[in-house]
């Protein structure tokens, strides 16, 4: 970290609090703790015997969140991790409530030498760990134009992909990109700016975002460790940013909730096998800001909580892929 302060403004904090009801005994997970705003609303909130767990794959949040957790020394333990690897470190059933604040943190966009803003001159990293190996240069410069197309328009929703893509294809053909400055040029004078509210490289950048650091398949993998690592009436808390986030974390609890299992790969209705529902929603719609916080903080203005309460376990060493319904072992 250079000489940054590590500011992020926590999205929805009274909901979120609302939402995981924190108490002293309680055990808490944070799988997001960014600069640790929820996080320390939580461990205030469930003093005087709360805990908390916090774990986040950057390390820049890692060093400020422990800072700013510091009044509650004995109370927490942070390490730094992937999503997909929680349920390596906290065993199963030992958790009263889970948050995942998805997306992204401010440091990560206002701090230019991370490479996530087109508006800050560094090189074109976007890794939210810095070890991971493949940044945002190498997918630019070394990806095929249809693979750039694909996921400008899956996770960009960008209408204009393949002339953004021809674009960077034939721009790297004379000079490979390194900057982030250069790559949003380069988008600009291809799609030209028509009087819109946003960049023309805001959803180009942010479909190498989500492609650089995996986030879908993240996602994926964290909510089946978070469900893991959940007791029985423990609660989910999840804040997503994007369509396809909000998507996967509704399918994820509706196949929870169901009150059946398939019987054919068709889900023909009269197979239906019955069975209890293993989890229940807080509530049918997700919660959004109010008025005033995204007028104060306009990051948050795509912001949707949801809370999925767990209602029961599998039997112990079992295990259900959500996407399919299989059982295994
Ligand atoms: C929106 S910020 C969280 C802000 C935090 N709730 C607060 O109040 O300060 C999201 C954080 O999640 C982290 N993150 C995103 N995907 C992750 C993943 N797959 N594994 C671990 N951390 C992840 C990011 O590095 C970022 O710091």
């Amino acid at each position: 970290m250079k000489d940054e302060v590590f500011q992020h403004l926590s999205v929805l904090p009274r909901e979120t609090l609302e939402a995981l009801e924190p108490r002293s005994g309680g055990v808490y997970l944070d799988m997001t703790l960014g600069g640790a705003g929820h996080a320390s609303l939580v461990l205030e909130q469930s003093g005087p015997d709360g805990k908390l767990y916090g774990t986040d794959r950057d390390g820049d949040a890692i060093r400020a969140a422990g800072e700013r957790l510091k009044p509650f020394e004995g109370r927490f333990e942070i390490r730094r991790c992937p999503f997909a690897d929680v349920s390596d470190w906290l065993g199963e059933g030992t958790c009263d409530g889970v948050l995942m604040d998805l997306g992204i943190s401010s440091p990560q966009v206002d701090w230019g030498h991370r490479g996530f803003s087109f508006m800050k001159m560094g090189n074109l990293d976007m890794r939210m760990d810095v070890g991971d190996q493949v940044t945002a240069a190498d997918i630019v410069n070394t990806w095929s134009g249809d693979e750039l197309i694909r996921i400008f328009r899956l996770y960009g929703e960008e209408p204009r992909a393949r002339r953004v893509a021809q674009a960077i294809t034939e721009r790297r053909a004379v000079k490979p990109f390194e900057t982030t400055l250069q790559l949003a040029e380069c988008i600009e004078t291809a799609l030209g700016r028509r009087g819109d509210k946003h960049h023309p490289a805001t959803r180009v950048f942010q479909a190498l975002r989500m492609q650089v650091n995996d986030e879908l398949g993240q996602l994926e993998r964290g909510l089946v460790a978070a469900w893991k690592v959940l007791k029985e009436h423990g609660k989910l808390v999840t804040i997503s940013f994007h369509s396809l986030e909000a998507r996967m974390v509704k399918q994820f609890g509706n196949f929870w909730s169901l009150d059946y299992r398939a019987g054919d790969a068709m889900d023909t209705p009269a197979l239906r096998i019955p069975k209890q529902p293993c989890a229940r929603w807080l509530s049918r719609k997700a919660v959004k800001p109010s008025v005033e916080e995204t007028r104060s903080n306009p990051r948050a203005r795509s912001a949707q909580l949801r809370t999925l309460i767990k209602l029961r376990a599998l039997p112990a060493g079992e295990e259900m892929d959500w996407r399919t319904g299989k059982r295994f072992r």
